[in-house]
Formats: C-alpha cells, structure tokens, sequence
C-alpha cells in the first residue's frame, strides 16, 4: 500500500496544476474515482487487522475530505477562467461603427396632412375631426342633396344600412368631408374658420388620379361678411406655402348642392409643368378641389339664418395634392403598401 503522505501529496500536485476542466476532472477520477487509487486503499482497509483498519481508515478519510475540498476550490478557480476567456473573445470594440436600425417613417399622405393643418393653423383655422361612416342626412339631405336629386349620382356610394335611423337615413361610408360643415354648424355658432381633413370613399372605377379611398381637406369659414375673395387670398396663401413656389390655380365655374356660386379650383400640373402627362390625362391642369359660397338650404338645415352669416367652403383632394408636391404619377401608389416607393419619403 502506497504512503498516504506520498499519495496525498501527488493528487494535490495533480489537483493544483490542473489547467484546464477536463485535467481536473482526470486527477479526480484517478484518485478519487470507482477504481482510484485512495478508493482502491479505502476498499482493502477490510482486510487489515481492526485495530490498523481504525487508524487507517481514518487518515484515508481525511485525505478523501481534503483532496474534495481542493477539488471543489480548483474547479470553482478554473470556471472562472474559463468564463473569462470565453468573455475576452467577445469584446465590444468601439472604435467600430455600430449596426444602423432600420427606422419607419410618415406615410406622405400623413406628412402632407399634417404640413397642411400647420398652415391652415397659422391662418387661424382650427382642425375638426367628424365620423368616416356617416349618416345619410348629413352626407346628402342636409347639404342640399335629396333623395331623388341627379347630384346624387356625383358620388357613387357604398351602402352600409338601409334601416339606420328613421330620421337621418341610411348609413354609408362619407363620400367626403362635408358633411362635417353640418355637424360643426350644428354645434358652434360663428365666426368660425376650421378645416376637416379626413378619409373617405367612393363606388367607382379607379385610374392614375382616381382611387375608391382617398382624403380629402373641407373647409368652412363663416362670418358676417366673408367672400370669394377671402377664399381666393387663403387658398393662394395656402398652395404657395405648401409648394414653397409661385403655382398658378384657376377658378371655373361649376355646381354644387350645397354651395352658390360654386367652382371647381385647378392647379397647373406640377408633375408635368403643364405639358400634359397620365396624371393630368395631358390637360396641364389638374382639378385639386371644389369650393363655393355656402348655400342659404346649408344654414338653415344646420340651424343658422342665412340672412345673418355667410361665408365659403372647400374640399380638395389631399391624395392630388401630394401627388403635386412629390411628383408622384398614380394615386394607387399610395395604398399599394410598397417598401420601395413608402422609403422615398
Ligand atoms: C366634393 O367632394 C365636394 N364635397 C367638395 C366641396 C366642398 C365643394 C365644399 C364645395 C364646397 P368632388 O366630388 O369634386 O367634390 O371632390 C373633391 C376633390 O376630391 C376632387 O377635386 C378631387 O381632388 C378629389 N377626388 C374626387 N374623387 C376622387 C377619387 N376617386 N380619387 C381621388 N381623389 C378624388
């Protein structure tokens, strides 16, 4: 039998200059293993005499505790070293350019609107919000549009429900913004200036510059006295900031229901600068809205004496406009949910 000073001494030499995980867990196995040397000496203690067996035993003992005990210590020191190593390889270099994140961005139609409101605040309009799914009355009858009227027809319409409401119709989509002119009217007694920018929707055939959804920006500004040539001052206002160049618009003569006189507004085509293209179907001129004084029918379905206000309203296309501002050539570009064209922005 080996002695257990010596064998002591060479598994703590083993133990101690083990570098790595796997030379600690050999010295382990070798000494303190099934068929280790200190498990072997442990195992023949049986056939000693008692008295020697006693002694034995016990220093065999303490050498098993104390060489675990150094087992322990040493695997605790070598997973440090270990975790370590495996730390260092993995060092954040500064010096090194970081990983761009891809960032999203504004819709153009959001970031018109909103460039829009802006301008409109700084002329002292306020920004009203009214439901995208409307009812007839304020759609149609309250502006001037019966039942059995041909200007119904201007607007093709999505029905929703035949039986909504036994006063104020059916109920539908908005084909536009105006019947928020209604609802304000109803509630606010004048002067007043708002715009309304809003989605809205139509049953019809789509091209370049036609969509079944599109936006569209109302405006209403009543007072005792406000005329045409308020209007013609705010909307020129209006494009010059929004183009930040000089744009030629034009009034024509049109109708509406609900407003007397009534024009349609064209801008010269910013896309093709009046030469002619698919967004303007080659006339150089685009129409961007439709405006008018308010009709007298408007005020009284709305509670207001016509005798006492009067004042303009418009709706412009909002799509149209960013179509201007951005150059874009097809209107369906905007709900295509294209990354290519959406990253332009
Ligand atoms: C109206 O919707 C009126 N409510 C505008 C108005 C308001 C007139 C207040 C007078 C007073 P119109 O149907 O012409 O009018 O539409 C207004 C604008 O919306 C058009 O000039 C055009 O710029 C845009 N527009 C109309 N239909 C479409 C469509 N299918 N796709 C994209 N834009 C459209």
């Amino acid at each position: 039998m080996q002695n257990f000073e010596e064998l002591k001494q060479e598994a703590l030499g083993a133990i101690r200059g083990a570098e790595r995980m796997v030379d600690l867990r050999d010295a382990e196995v070798k000494y303190l293993g099934r068929s280790g040397k200190l498990t072997g000496i442990l195992r023949g203690l049986k056939d000693l005499p008692e008295a020697e067996r006693k002694v034995k035993g016990k220093e065999a003992n303490t050498i098993r505790v104390i060489l675990e005990t150094e087992i322990a210590a040493r695997t605790i020191a070598l997973e440090k070293v270990e975790e370590d190593a495996k730390l260092s390889g993995k060092k954040i270099d500064i010096t090194q350019p970081g990983i761009k994140h891809r960032r999203g961005g504004l819709h153009p139609l959001t970031k018109l609107r909103r460039e829009a409101e802006q301008i409109f605040s700084s002329l002292g309009f306020e920004i009203v919000d009214g439901p995208e799914v409307e009812y007839e009355w304020y759609n149609f009858d309250a502006l001037n549009i019966p039942v059995y009227h041909p200007a119904r027809d201007m607007q093709d319409t999505f029905w929703i429900r035949a039986d909504a409401d036994p006063k104020k119709g059916r109920l539908l989509p908005r084909t536009h913004t105006s019947p928020v002119q209604i609802r304000f009217m109803e509630k606010h007694q004048p002067p007043f200036r708002i715009i309304v920018p809003g989605r809205v929707f139509r049953h019809e055939a789509s091209d370049a510059s036609h969509d079944i959804q599109f936006h569209q920006l109302e405006g209403l500004m009543i007072g005792r006295d406000i005329s045409v040539a308020h209007f013609k001052h705010i909307i020129g206002s209006f494009f010059q900031k929004l183009f930040k160049r000089e744009v030629v618009i034009r009034l024509r003569p049109s109708y509406f229901p609900f407003t007397e006189p009534s024009f349609e507004v064209d801008m010269s085509c910013l896309v093709c600068d009046g030469a002619g293209c698919s967004v303007c179907k080659q006339s150089g001129w685009l129409e961007m809205g439709g405006a008018g004084m308010v009709h007298p029918h408007v005020f009284k379905a709305a509670g207001l004496n016509p005798k006492e206000w009067q004042g303009f309203a418009f709706g412009f296309g909002i799509d149209r406009v960013a179509m201007m501002k951005y150059k874009i050539p097809d209107i369906r570009l905007f709900y295509s949910g294209d990354i290519r064209f959406l990253k332009q922005f």
